[in-house]
């Protein structure tokens, strides 16, 4: 994803304004630019921009209007409005040369005429070039997975990524397929995604030296939730191709590690299903016996996602990580709570979550951790099982949700839980409608500091 960066220093110059800015900037210009400005109305206001011609009908400068500064975005409305050529900005951070990469994005795998094409590329020149094209290409590969259509995106697909991403990086995969899942002890997964043609399967990539902190990534791969015997409505169905948006992060992130070369020892695994509707579908009041040896109750089938993770995280803490961090599409409630842009998130080490927060901040990738409140587990509980898949009632939802991963995580393990929409329900500057990486960056700081 080179293409988004340039290094041609002769490139068309971007000022960036603040409104405050601009009248002063103004007076020191060229007449023609005052005129030229003064008479197309040109204000200066956030994300408002001018291409400002020269004597010759060619573009001499671009003014931008930026808000702050500091902002990431600033530059995000620009690639795709420019038209296709090489500019350069005065003063500008790597954050903001990485949302212009972000803004480079499209998903046109189903628009073949609309591929290939060239947006205004951005004069960067730095050793830091490489690792910006290679975040950009992570991103894009979580934005792609979950645009993608649930039929092109089923359990063996997720698994033909993750052997992509391995090929590239020297790392391994295997898979546990199909009714191996009872053979090799992981019933929930088994359960949840037996009722689909489309086989379910624990997908698990390795990559690292042995000698390297620990890290294990687990990500929620429901290709389609369609919510199983406990059936969704329409419109809570419609965008669920995205419920695999847990496992396009972990992959995501996996690829920034990589490509950075960071000191960890990686594994990732990824329980990939499809929650469907069949006559062997689970069932409301069945009770399966996890692979940690606690039985749950199954309250509802839509509480699918807990139920492919718990197996995950079982396994994942059998091999004692330093860091378990986990992405999942798991609750609505996480949506009422914080809302579709924020990463709601949970750990049960307060130093990891507060060294989260300042990474979310650096990063301005947005993240609110909430509390693993204790006296919600009585909401989970169970008359003839250990535990119960959902509570009675959806207040706290993403809270009992959480608590619910927290019984599968032994306590020596530090754990850090993502919920996230994974999903821009609305276009912003660099972040169209569509699939979206939501806490990715956080964490990938988070972990190359810890490394
Ligand atoms: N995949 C959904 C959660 C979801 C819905 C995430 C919409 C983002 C947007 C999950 O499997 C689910 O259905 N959760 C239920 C849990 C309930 C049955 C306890 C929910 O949130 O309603
Ligand atoms: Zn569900
Ligand atoms: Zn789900």
């Amino acid at each position: 994803m080179t293409h988004c960066f340039t290094n041609n220093a002769n490139a068309t110059p971007i000022i960036c304004l603040t409104a405050a800015e601009y009248n002063d900037w103004l007076t020191h210009q060229a007449d023609l630019t005052q005129n030229w400005l003064n008479n197309t109305a040109y204000q200066a206001k956030p994300g408002q921009f001018s291409l400002i011609p020269d004597q010759d009908g060619l573009i001499s400068q671009v003014v931008l209007g930026v808000e702050d500064h500091n902002d990431m975005w600033n530059l995000a409305v620009l690639p795709k409005s420019l038209p296709a050529g090489d500019y350069r900005v005065e003063q500008h951070s790597n954050l903001q040369a990485l949302a212009w990469g972000l803004a480079c994005y499209e998903f046109n795998r189903y628009l073949p005429s609309k591929k290939n094409k060239e947006f205004a590329k951005l004069y960067y020149d730095s050793d830091d070039t490489a690792n910006l094209s290679a975040q950009v290409a992570a991103i894009a590969l979580t934005r792609d997975m979950i645009n993608t259509p649930a039929s092109d995106m089923m359990p063996s697909n997720i698994a033909d990524a993750a052997k992509t991403l391995a090929k590239q990086f020297g790392a391994s995969v295997s898979e546990t397929i199909g009714d191996d899942l009872l053979e090799q002890n992981y019933p929930t997964i088994h359960a949840v995604g037996r009722a689909s043609i489309h086989t379910p399967r624990l997908i698990d990539m390795r990559w690292g030296k042995p000698a390297d902190k620990k890290i294990t990534l687990v990500g929620k791969g429901v290709c389609f939730d369609s919510g199983g015997l406990d059936i969704k409505p329409g419109k809570g169905m419609r965008w669920m191709k995205k419920d695999m948006g847990g496992a396009a992060h972990v992959l995501g992130l996996a690829n920034m590690i990589m490509a950075a070369n960071l000191p960890v020892q990686l594994r990732v695994l990824i329980p990939a299903v499809e929650n469907a509707i069949s006559d062997n579908a689970f069932r409301p009041g069945d009770v399966i016996t996890t692979r940690s040896g606690k039985t749950v109750e199954i309250d509802n089938t839509d509480a699918e996602g807990r139920l492919v993770l718990c197996d995950a995280l079982t396994e994942a803490c059998s091999e004692n990580p330093a860091l378990i961090i986990d992405f999942a599409t798991l609750t609505g409630a996480a949506r009422v709570a914080v809302g579709t842009e924020i990463a709601a998130c949970f750990s049960n080490n307060d130093d990891i979550a507060s060294l989260l927060k300042a990474e979310s901040e650096s990063t301005q990738d947005p993240a609110w951790q909430l509390p693993l409140h204790k006296p919600y587990k009585s909401m989970l509980s169970s008359t003839i099982a250990d535990i119960a898949n959902s509570a009675e009632t959806g207040y706290g939802g993403a809270i009992t949700a959480a608590l619910y991963l927290q019984e599968f995580v032994t306590n020596e393990c530090d754990w850090l839980h993502f919920d996230v929409m994974a999903f821009n329900t609305r276009e912003r500057p660099g972040r169209p409608k569509g699939g979206e990486a939501m806490g990715l960056r956080a964490a990938f700081n988070l972990i190359a500091k810890l490394s």
